[in-house]
C-alpha cells in the first residue's frame, strides 16, 4: 500500500468497492478455544460535532448534494466513524465470546472503514485540503499524520483479511488496535488540523475544497454520493444498537 502514498501523497482513482469486492469468497473458521472479551471503555464524545454530523446525514439521506463548509464535513465524517467504530467493537465482543461470526455485518463494516474511510474521507483531506494548507504553518502536523495513515491502511487491510478468512482472533485483535488508533489518529488530526485550518482558509479556499469534495464523493460511488456509505453504515449501528444519530 505504500504506493497510495507517493511523495505527493495523491491517491489514485478508486478502485471500487476493492474491500467488498474480496468477501463473497469468505470462509467461516471456527476457532477452538475461549478468546478473551476486548474491554474497551467506549470513548465517543457524546454529540462532539453533532451539529456538522446531522446535516451531513441530511444530505446523504436525501441524496442531495452538500452545501457544507468542507472543513465541517470532515468533522461530521468524523463523528460518522466514531459511531461505526463503537458498532465494530460492540460486535468484536461477540466475536470474542464465539457466538456465530455475522459475514454481513463485517462485510458492511470493511466497507465503510476500508472504501469509505481511505477512498472518500482520506481522499478528500491528502489530495485537496492537505495540499492546500501544507506551507500556511501545517507541515509538521501533516507529515506526522501520513506517517500514522501509512500504518492505518496497513491494520485496515489486515482487518479486511481477516473478516474474509472467518479468522476470529485476527478480527478481535485488529478491531481493537484499528480502532485505538484511528480515535486517537483523528483527535489529533482535529486538534492539530482540521480546526485550526477552518480559520486560516479563504472564502476562495472554500469553495474550491467544496468542488473537489463533490467531485471525491460522486466519483468514489457514481449517482449514490455519500447516501451508499450512510445507509450501510446506519444499517451496521442499529445491528448493534448503536445509535446512528
Ligand atoms: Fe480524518
Amino acid at each position: 500500500m505504500t504506493a497510495l502514498h507517493a511523495p505527493s501523497h495523491r491517491l489514485s482513482p478508486p478502485p471500487r468497492g476493492w474491500l467488498k469486492s474480496l468477501l463473497p469468497t469468505a470462509i467461516y473458521r471456527s476457532l477452538t478455544g475461549d478468546l478473551p472479551i476486548p474491554r474497551q471503555p467506549s470513548v465517543t464524545p457524546p454529540n462532539l460535532y453533532a451539529e456538522a454530523y446531522a446535516q451531513w446525514a441530511a444530505s446523504a439521506r436525501q441524496e442531495r448534494k452538500a452545501e457544507q463548509h468542507p472543513i465541517d464535513e470532515l468533522l461530521a465524517e468524523h463523528h460518522f466513524l466514531r459511531r461505526m467504530f463503537e458498532s465494530m467493537q460492540t460486535e468484536a465482543v461477540y466475536v470474542a465470546q464465539r457466538k456465530p461470526m455475522d459475514l454481513d455485518f463485517w462485510a458492511n463494516a470493511v466497507d465503510v472503514v476500508g472504501n469509505f474511510a481511505l477512498l472518500i474521507h482520506w481522499r478528500k483531506k491528502a489530495n485537496h485540503l492537505f495540499p492546500l494548507i501544507r506551507d500556511r504553518g501545517f507541515s509538521e502536523h501533516l507529515d506526522k499524520l501520513e506517517k500514522e495513515q501509512d500504518q492505518d491502511i496497513a491494520t485496515t487491510l489486515e482487518l479486511c483479511d481477516a473478516v474474509q478468512d472467518g479468522d476470529r482472533e485476527g478480527v478481535v485483535r485488529l478491531v481493537s488496535l484499528y480502532v485505538g488508533s484511528k480515535r486517537r489518529h483523528m483527535a489529533r488530526e482535529e486538534e492539530s488540523v482540521l480546526v485550526p485550518a477552518k480559520a486560516a482558509l479563504t472564502p476562495e479556499d472554500v469553495a474550491s475544497l467544496r468542488a473537489s469534495f463533490d467531485q471525491v464523493d460522486e466519483g468514489a460511488m457514481p449517482g449514490a454520493g455519500r447516501a451508499h456509505y450512510y445507509s450501510v453504515g446506519v444499517d451496521v449501528m442499529n445491528h448493534t444498537g448503536i445509535d446512528p444519530d
